[in-house]
């Protein structure tokens, strides 16, 4: 039997506030539609077919050639939705998975459980249903005296009795293709909201005899629909529990899950260590034997095997095997350290690559340099890479050392093995194995302060 999906991506989401189109928000550093459309990929569905309406364009780019695509140029209701998928799949034969683009936590294996059970069924709409705590804003299932399901109403629909009723719809179905578009030709919008609602296709079906189940996931969390801030909030919070438990069962030791932030494209690897208050984001990885953290942000990163980062901040770098960065370092975008390198407290380091073994402790502005390997760079040391128009590069050879409090003026080469003294100004090239001194000679006035004297 052949699978399609449909999903519903066209609202505005108006519960958000935002500027932004709801199902663009991200969980986890995926939008949640993203987030749907990759559960479904897992599942060998012929045609994904996505809803779209406010912010069409914006969807689009974000899921690209993942998706077909129907506009629901007015957004009429879910059921007014589905239907805009019409001219890509009226006619197929088989199960159409019709999932809300605002429900990012359904896993694949629920989905593969939905499907199963409309197997086993033989029905011809399974709704995917779950208990929750507080039902408010969802649908309601009516079932019969024989536990069967009749109907769903919505909230705003609901009766003194119906509104008690906890089993709630998440949004996602399992219909047969055939029967789903001839039903939804039946859905009328004499409704609370003057929609023209999916769910009425359940009662539809059911009035026309055909067999409509209902699989009830014990995994409430998993079906949140995320109308508002506050849902998103939770969301991001359960996802977040589940990336972090999967690193674990992958063998990372993560100190405290509930103060960790890994986004879903994040790799690591194994008897790495994360401590707490790390936001590690983007298609970062990390390899073994690390340190992470506390305290530290790390966006779009590639970090080698024994590396050891606190409290620091680092963005789109790549760090080698044995490298320490901080406490309090700021790597920025475009930076390369070498294995081995050590970048101390208080040290920036922006555009620049940095080769097997350099240190730069303390104090220092590394950019837009070329460093070798073994060098030292002494405390303070500045690369003056920017004249007030242009960038220039400091290019320093291996083997060099830079004394403490160094201004290196761009463009300019310190050479192989060469020395600079502390608190120079270099201004020219240093020859290699040379000494550069640029600063002010030493003077002294013996007995000074006698002569002060007469000031007391
Ligand atoms: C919907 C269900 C409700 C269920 C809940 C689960 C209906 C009528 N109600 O309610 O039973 O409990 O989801 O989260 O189906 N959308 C469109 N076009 C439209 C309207 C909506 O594409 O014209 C999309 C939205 O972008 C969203 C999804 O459909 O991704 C659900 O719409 P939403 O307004 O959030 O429905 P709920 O009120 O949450
Ligand atoms: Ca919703």
């Amino acid at each position: 039997m052949k699978k399609y999906s449909v999903v519903l991506a066209a609202g505005q989401g108006t519960r958000m506030k935002s500027s932004l189109y709801k199902v663009l928000h991200q969980v986890c550093g995926k939008s949640m539609v993203e987030h749907v459309v990759d559960h479904l990929s897992t599942l060998d569905i012929e045609k994904t077919v996505t809803i779209v309406g406010h912010g069409a364009d914006a969807v689009r780019n974000v899921l690209g050639e993942r998706s077909h695509y129907a506009l629901q140029e007015k957004q009429l209701g879910t059921g007014h939705a589905v239907m805009q998928a019409e001219s890509i799949l009226g006619g197929c034969v088989g199960t159409t998975i019709v999932i809300c683009g605002d429900t990012p936590l359904i896993t694949p294996e629920t989905l593969e459980t939905l499907i199963k059970k409309h197997k086993e069924l033989n029905a011809k709409a399974t709704i995917l249903t779950a208990i929750a705590p507080d039902p408010t804003g969802y649908g309601r299932i009516i079932r019969n005296a024989e536990g069967t399901v009749n109907k769903i109403v919505e909230h705003k629909d609901c009766n003194e009795a119906e509104i008690l009723i906890k089993e709630i719809n998440t949004g996602t179905f399992c219909f047969d293709n055939e029967l789903l578009f001839e039903a939804l030709k039946n859905v009328t919008n004499e409704n609370s909201q003057g929609e023209y609602y999916l769910t009425d296709v359940i009662e539809l079906l059911r009035k026309q005899g055909e067999i409509v189940a209902a699989y009830c996931s014990p995994y409430f969390e998993e079906t949140l629909g995320i109308n508002d801030r506050i849902a998103l909030a939770q969301a991001e919070k359960s996802m977040q529990r589940r990336i972090n438990e999967k690193h674990m069962k992958n063998g990372v030791t993560i100190i405290d899950p509930s103060n960790t932030y890994i986004h879903v494209g994040v790799t690591i690897g194994k008897d790495t260590a994360v401590y707490p208050g790390c936001v590690i984001t983007g298609n970062t990885a990390i390899g073994e034997e690390c340190t992470i953290g506390p305290n530290s942000e790390i966006h779009e990163c590639r970090i080698g095997n024994k590396t050891d980062i606190k409290h620091s901040a680092i963005y789109e770098s790549e760090i080698g095997d044995e490298v320490n960065v901080g406490p309090f370092a700021h790597i920025r975008p475009n930076s390369k350290l070498s294995n081995k390198v050590k970048i101390g407290n208080f040290v920036e380091v922006k555009k620049s690559s940095i080769d097997c073994n350099s240190k730069v402790n303390h104090l220092s502005y590394i950019g837009d340099a070329k460093i070798g390997s073994d060098v030292n760079v002494g405390c303070g040391t500045i690369t003056v890479n920017y004249d007030g128009k242009n960038k220039h590069v400091t290019t320093i050879e291996d083997n060099s050392f830079i004394g403490c409090n160094s201004n290196l003026v761009a463009p300019v080469t310190v050479g192989k093995g060469a020395y600079v003294a502390a608190g120079s100004t270099i201004t020219k090239d240093v020859p290699s194995e040379a000494l550069a001194v640029a600063r002010a000679q030493q003077v002294i006035k013996e007995n000074y302060a006698k002569k002060m004297n007469h000031r007391k």
